[in-house]
């Protein structure tokens, strides 16, 4: 049965590569996270639409079932295709999983840092036109992290699983020009263990060698001293059960090579600078006068933050890469341990205020009014 919201209320919608949470405003947690993944059977008869099944409804192992990942490196890809099936997934958050009336509702979602106006165009166009939403909010991803942790002032660092966005954000506002959205997270991890463990695990297998990903890798502290055996990680071989039962060698190079990647992308052969590289980088193009506020509120989120050493590592590196420029004591990297859903919280706690409902989103009267001139209502309404 379709419950109806409390005309203040929000559900909250974060897009991610990996997974997508939706949930109420005012709530500690998303109610519903689900891979971001919509799988399609072919019709059993001639005639009958195709099957479509969502998230963790899809047996991966099924021949017969064809994945669509819609959104790619953090952005809901441009073709017609990916629209429909994203359009199919926000809807089936919304009437199947939290059971609501799209016609009643009030949403809030997230944007992804550096997306096109077409993009968010097209996501106001789809809430609005087909899904039928009442109102819609459309908020900066790593705004909300840092909103979550009760600031408005500090560099995010969001590593998820498509992307990793490196954001300073001052008085609540993203200062564009230092803004780095880097192709370089958790999927990089999973495919680097996917091909070192392809005499294993088959190339659909993804799930598997994510969940090696996050129980295994710890993050070196000193990359030279652990290959070389001087470090805690020092068993040249660990072992690893399969969801088959097999169980699996997985040799020290391997694993260390794996958590290493965030810190030296050549290994996958990416010329792109590390996380904390890139991180000082934008602290550094920021006005001299910002920069303290950055450097001593260094705020990580998104899931692959959640890899064991990383926060260490990562302050480690920052301060060596700082260090004549700024006393070593003031850089602070932050880590909360709600860091992984940090997005979806801080859009629960501000959809949660009355004003956000009064002054930040659109509604689809405003929306019909508009006409022809819509993408500056979507603009006007994108913060
Ligand atoms: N303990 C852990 N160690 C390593 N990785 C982890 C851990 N926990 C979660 N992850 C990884 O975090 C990623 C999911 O994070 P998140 O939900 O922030 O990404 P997303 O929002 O889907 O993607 P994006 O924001 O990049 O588009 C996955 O790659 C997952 O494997
Ligand atoms: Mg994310």
């Amino acid at each position: 049965m379709e419950a109806e919201l409390d005309t203040k209320e929000f559900v909250v919608i974060d897009n991610g590569s990996g997974f997508i949470k939706a949930g109420f405003s005012g709530e500690d947690s998303p109610k519903v996270v689900i891979p971001s993944v919509l799988g399609k059977y072919d019709p059993t008869e001639p005639g009958r639409p195709a099957i479509t099944k969502f998230g963790n409804e899809i047996d991966l192992k099924d021949p017969h079932c064809a994945l669509y990942f819609p959104i790619e490196r953090s952005i809901i890809k441009d073709t017609d295709q990916d629209w429909e099936n994203m359009r199919d997934i926000w809807e089936h958050l919304i009437k199947d999983q939290l059971q609501l009336d799209p016609s009643t509702i009030n949403v809030l979602i997230t944007d992804p840092v550096l997306n096109s106006r077409e993009n968010k165009q097209r996501i106001s166009q789809i809430f609005f036109e087909s899904i039928g939403v009442s109102s819609l909010g459309i908020m900066s991803s790593p705004v909300l992290s840092l909103f979550s942790t009760g600031k408005t002032r500090g560099i995010v660092v969001d590593i998820g699983d498509g992307s990793t966005s490196i954001v300073p954000i001052f008085e609540g506002f993203a200062l564009p020009h230092a803004t780095k959205r880097i192709p370089l997270s958790g999927i990089d991890i999973t495919n680097y263990l996917l091909q070192n463990l392809s005499m294993h695990l088959k190339p659909e297998q993804f799930t598997v060698a994510r969940g090696i990903k996050e129980e295994m890798l710890v993050v070196p502290q000193d990359y030279e001293k652990t290959m070389n055996g001087k470090d805690l990680i020092t068993d040249e071989e660990s072992c690893y059960e399969l969801p088959s039962g097999e169980i699996i060698k997985i040799n020290k190079q391997t694993r260390v090579n794996a958590a290493e990647i965030l810190f030296r992308p050549s290994i996958i052969n990416k010329e792109i600078g590390g996380i904390p590289e890139i991180t000082a980088e934008s602290i550094f193009k920021c006005d001299i006068d910002l920069r303290a506020d950055m450097y001593s509120n260094i705020s990580l989120s998104g899931g692959t933050s959640m890899m064991r050493g990383f926060h260490e590592r990562m302050e480690k590196e920052i301060r060596t890469i700082m260090s004549g420029t700024v006393m070593g004591n003031e850089i602070k990297v932050v880590s909360d341990s709600f860091r992984q859903h940090a997005a979806w919280i801080g859009g629960s706690m501000l959809a949660s205020l009355s004003t956000f409902g009064q002054f930040m989103v659109m509604s689809k009267a405003e929306w019909e009014a508009e006409g022809t001139i819509r993408q500056s209502l979507v603009h006007k309404f994108t913060f």
